[in-house]
Parts: structure tokens; C-alpha cells; sequence
């Protein structure tokens, strides 16, 4: 456990990542006796009629939570509020009796974010050594927003300070990725083009946008998923393995196998398809809208070790079934030879492997087998992405967070696609609720 004072700065502590994750999250940390023994949630809101009782409803160690937070009502355009927020928190430090490190956490619209990252480093907040930064996801919304973004965050903080959250980072199968790679010597030594056709990865979602109508008509899935988590998970799976001990260098080799990925064209056109669930328009109120709920996206590397291997994206909302994975396809010289490799990110988290096999008998037939392997049959319990999260920053370990370079490479890659289905606006596919992905794309 790492034992730092630790006060925990929620900025809209009634959001809905607050409420479903975060504050959940440290209920479990809490009760994997992980928790700093001096740590205190402060939940900054603009309104006065908060109701915390009501935000720990459905969470576990609720006691706890309720004993360890407070409100802290503020207007957060005001400077005078922010000096207000600084004497309240050396308040809580003086009854811990020592130096606490602060670490504010943003699940706030970009545009938001900016100014009030501005608020906080011209405060006399910002004079402190021990404050971090943990932003989450959307991190701009497009290339230029997230080089400005980046600049202007660097204007009052230090990179270390600022931990960008990818939650799909921290799932327990995703960190699997590259000690999975790197710890079997059979997929080590044919993790490369030589040996892999395809790469696919799915993010499918039986949900719809919940409600998050305002956030997600400005969003969609290619920069709500895409840009983030499903890259992110490409990065795992191509990126170099870093030296023994060196797991600090996770990051820029995450950023140095981002840089080397385009989107595929084909006679000038990109190989991409968009959709848009049957009742959205109605859902969101705007009869026009273009926004994708489904995206399919073909990529390619240049990467030496990597070109020419096909790289399938796919997600989207109200989907059939709520599925993520990485199916890896090994080449084959005839139909009985094809092995793929499956690592399950949710539900049933695992690994299977297909290999061919003679069917017992006096026929000489031969079958497609699985090898399977799934956590939950070892380990009771996988800890939760955003337990990870938090833990990670409270320690100040980066290899879970995302660098600033890495975001721009996504903005990047994106970025000419983006542009292309902003002009364009005969090419959404419209699919029932609950389709199957193949359905969709025909
Ligand atoms: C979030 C997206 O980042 O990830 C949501 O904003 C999406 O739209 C969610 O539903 C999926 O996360 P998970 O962990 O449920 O797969």
C-alpha cells in the first residue's frame, strides 16, 4: 500500500463516472485495505443541494465514504473560490497533522477544463510541489483542440503532474496483454506480420447512449471509443515489449507504435463505415443528426514488423451483445491450419486459443478445437478498471495514464476521417436496436 496523505478533489463530484465509478472504486480500494490511512474526498459542486446519501446509494462501504467526503459548494468560474477551496484543504491538512499530496479529478467537457485548469494554476494552488491532475477522456475533440489543450495544461503543470485517464488501460486483461506476450515463448516469437493475416478488435455495447444526450451529440463513437480506448488496446498489441524493469517506458512505446498506424484508403476513399441506431434521432430530438453510434474502421502500420497485416476496428451502441475482444489470426497454407488467438476483455475475461485435432474414431476427420482459458474459474475477484485508476495515480505510477504525445497521434490518426464524414452525409448506415455487427455492415 502506498500511504501518502492523500486528498481526493472531485470536480463534479454528482457526474455520472463519479457516481458509477469513481466513488465505488475507492469503497473497493477501501476495502482491499489498500486505502491511504490518512485520505479524504473532497466533492466540489456548484450546487447547494447535493445529496451524498443519495450518490453512495448503491455503493459498497458506504459508511466509510460517507465518513471520508465532503461537500465543498463553489462557483467555478470565480478565482476568489478557487483561494477558498486552498484554505479549506489545508483545513483538512492540519487535522491529518502533515502534508497531504491533492489530486483533483476532471470528468468535465474540454472546453470547460481548460479554463478551469487555468483558474487552478494561476491559485495559489499550483504553488504546491504534491498536486496532480487526473483528467479523463475526451481530451479534445479533435487534433487542433488537443494540441491546443495539451499547450495550455503545460502552461501551469509539469507532465508529471497530469494523469490522462484511459479506463480500458487499467482493465486486469488489458494490462494481460504484454505479460502475455512477453511470457510465452510460442506467441513471442511469432508476434509479428511473418505470422499474423489480422488483427480485429470489438468493442460492442448493448447500451444505448443512456441519456448522455448533449455529450454524445457532440461525440460519437470514433471519438468517444475509438480515439481512445480501441487504440489504446492496438497500441498494447503492437507496441514494443520494454526491457525487464523498465515498465515506466510502457507509455512511449505505446506513443512510438501509435505514430507508425494510418487509416486505410482505397482509391482515394478510407475504408470506413459509420451507422446510426434506429431510434437515436428521436432519442437525441434532432432529426438530422449525423452522429455515428457505430463505426468500422480498417488500419494499416508501417511499421516493419507490421506492414501489411490488416487491422479491424469495430463498435458501437445498442448493439446485440456487450462483448470486447482482440482476435488474432494466424496465417495459414490451407483452411485446416488457421489458428486464432482471443483475448476476452469482458464479459468472461480469458484467453482462447483454436487448434485443429483429430476427432477420436476410426475416420481419419479432423476438427477445430478450443483451448480456454477464463479468470473467474482461478481468481475470485478481477478489481475494477477505476480502482486501478486511482490507486495507480495515489502512487503516482504513469504506465496506466496516457502521455500527451500518445493523444495527439490518435487526434492524428483520425483526424482525415473525421474531416471526410463531417463534408459527407449520404453514407449513414441506419440499423435496428440489438443488431448484429455483421448485419450491419452486409
Ligand atoms: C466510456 C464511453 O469511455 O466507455 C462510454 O464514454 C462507454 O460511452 C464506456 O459506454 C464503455 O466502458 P466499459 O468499461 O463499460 O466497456
Amino acid at each position: 500500500m502506498d500511504n501518502k496523505p492523500t486528498i481526493l478533489i472531485i470536480i463534479g463530484i454528482s457526474g455520472d463516472l463519479s457516481r458509477k465509478k469513481l466513488l465505488p472504486a475507492i469503497g473497493q480500494i477501501f476495502e482491499s485495505k489498500m486505502i491511504p490511512e490518512k485520505f479524504k474526498i473532497v466533492g466540489v459542486t456548484r450546487q447547494n443541494d447535493v445529496d451524498i446519501n443519495h450518490l453512495l446509494k448503491n455503493t459498497h462501504n458506504k459508511d466509510y465514504l460517507l465518513k471520508n467526503t465532503e461537500l465543498f459548494q463553489m462557483d467555478l468560474d470565480d478565482s476568489s473560490d478557487y483561494e477558498r477551496l486552498k484554505s479549506h484543504l489545508e483545513k483538512i491538512e492540519s487535522e491529518f497533522g502533515e502534508s497531504a499530496q491533492y489530486i483533483f479529478y476532471f470528468s468535465i467537457p474540454p472546453n470547460i477544463l481548460k479554463s478551469i485548469v487555468e483558474l487552478i494554476g494561476k491559485s495559489g494552488l499550483a504553488l504546491r510541489e504534491n498536486i496532480k491532475l487526473l483528467i479523463e477522456k475526451p481530451f479534445g475533440v479533435d487534433l487542433q483542440s488537443a494540441i491546443d489543450l495539451v499547450s495550455h495544461i503545460d502552461k501551469y503543470f509539469k507532465q508529471e503532474q497530469i494523469y490522462r485517464i484511459d479506463h480500458y488501460l487499467a482493465k486486469e486483461t488489458a494490462q494481460n496483454i504484454i505479460v502475455f506476450r512477453n511470457g510465452n515463448s510460442l506467441f513471442k516469437k511469432t508476434w509479428n506480420k511473418d505470422f499474423i493475416e489480422k488483427i480485429e478488435i470489438t468493442v460492442s455495447e448493448e447500451i444505448g447512449i443512456e441519456g448522455r444526450v448533449k455529450f454524445y451529440e457532440q461525440t460519437g463513437a470514433l471519438r468517444d471509443l475509438i480515439q481512445s480506448h480501441l487504440l489504446q488496446l492496438l497500441a498494447l498489441t503492437l507496441m514494443e515489449i520494454p526491457e525487464e524493469g523498465h515498465l515506466n517506458e510502457i507509455p512511449y512505446l505505446r506513443y512510438k507504435a501509435l505514430s507508425r498506424l494510418q487509416i486505410v484508403k482505397d482509391s482515394n476513399n478510407f475504408c470506413a463505415k459509420r451507422g446510426q441506431y434506429d431510434s437515436y434521432r428521436e432519442e437525441v430530438n434532432n432529426p438530422d443528426s449525423m452522429v455515428e453510434t457505430f463505426a468500422s474502421i480498417n488500419l494499416e502500420s508501417d511499421d516493419p514488423k507490421w506492414k501489411g497485416v490488416k487491422i479491424i476496428f469495430n463498435t458501437g451502441k445498442a448493439l446485440k451483445d456487450k462483448i470486447t475482444f482482440i482476435k488474432i489470426l494466424y496465417k495459414k497454407d490451407n483452411e485446416h491450419e488457421s489458428n486464432e488467438l482471443l483475448l476476452r476483455l469482458q464479459p468472461n475475461e480469458g484467453i482462447s486459443f483454436s487448434v485443429w485435432a483429430k476427432n477420436p474414431g476410426y475416420e481419419h476427420k479432423i476438427s477445430r478445437h478450443i483451448l480456454d482459458f477464463s479468470f473467474k474459474d482461478h481468481y475470485e475477484v478481477l478489481p475494477m478498471a477505476y480502482e486501478q485508476v486511482l490507486f495507480n495515480a495515489i502512487k503516482g505510477d504513469h504506465s496506466l495514464f496516457t502521455l500527451s504525445e500518445e493523444i495527439i497521434e490518435t487526434w492524428r490518426i483520425l483526424d482525415p476521417l473525421q474531416k471526410e464524414w463531417i463534408n459527407q452525409n449520404q453514407d449513414l448506415i441506419i440499423y435496428p436496436k440489438g443488431s448484429d455487427i455483421k448485419d450491419i455492415l452486409g
